[in-house]
């Protein structure tokens, strides 16, 4: 098993007496790969799964280092525009479930998640937040029989081709709502949120709720977080 090293050699001689080697053991959070500054080129949907597959055991402890804060600003915004908190909401693209967590904390009850990724779905499992989880095929089709659906950091760079927003909005019913979050290199291109405008546009989707705020604050990353409703 690969061990690995870090030698602090102080250019200074006020601090020379750190340069006792420390070892870092394998698992050591110095020590693991990270995916985050991989994650924003991913391009195709095998290219995707795999790199979830992948960053699964990690996830959790690498985004909340960085203050994973989107999860419940869109939580927030759903709660405050949905009818009740027991509607029938898909979390769709869970992840590990760090976004149902967050869906659970803003009081929702009926929890249903689907992802790409088989091994973010263990994770997902394990929290105990859904009443069903289940793998999708990229461009399979949504199923229409949600009150709300959340993709919460699942559509843009990194993850979800824009496709899968016009696909999440044809499933909805009149009167539903979708909540979702765009982040900064998902916003820089113009593809995403002329989706949703192209929606508010024609009349077929009208916007409750928009607001930029954190997402990954640790590497100053933001988010827009959106509700609208199907007309
Ligand atoms: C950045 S993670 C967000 C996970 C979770 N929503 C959260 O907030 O932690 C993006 C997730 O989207 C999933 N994903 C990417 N493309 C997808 C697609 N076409 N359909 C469903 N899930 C997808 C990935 O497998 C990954 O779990």
């Amino acid at each position: 098993m690969p061990e690995f090293w870090l030698v602090a050699i102080p250019a200074t001689s006020k601090i020379r007496h750190w340069t006792r080697p420390v070892k870092l053991g394998y698992g050591h959070p110095m020590a693991e790969r990270k995916f985050l500054g991989e994650v924003y080129g991913l391009a195709t949907p095998d290219d995707t799964r795999q790199f979830y597959d992948s960053w699964a055991e990690s996830y959790d402890s690498e985004v909340s280092e960085n203050g994973y804060a989107t999860p419940a600003r869109v939580a927030e915004a759903l709660a405050r525009h949905a009818s009740s908190k027991e509607i029938e909401l898909l979390d769709f693209g869970c992840g590990t479930g760090l976004s149902g967590l967050a869906l659970l904390r803003a009081g929702f009850t009926n929890i249903d998640g689907a992802d790409l990724s088989a091994d973010m779905l263990k994770g997902a499992a394990e929290k105990q937040v859904y009443r069903r989880l289940w793998q999708v095929d990229a461009g399979s089709p949504v199923p229409s029989s949600y009150a709300a659906i959340a993709a919460i950091g699942v559509i843009g760079s990194g993850a979800a081709p824009a496709e899968v927003f016009d696909a999440i909005f044809e499933s909805l019913r009149p009167g539903t709502l979708f909540a979702f979050s765009f982040n900064d290199h998902t916003l820089a291109d113009p593809e995403y949120e002329s989706r949703l405008h192209a929606k508010t546009a024609n009349g077929s989707g009208r916007l409750l709720f928009q607001e930029y705020g954190p997402h990954l604050p640790g590497l100053d990353m933001k988010s827009n977080v959106y509700v609208i409703e199907k007309t």
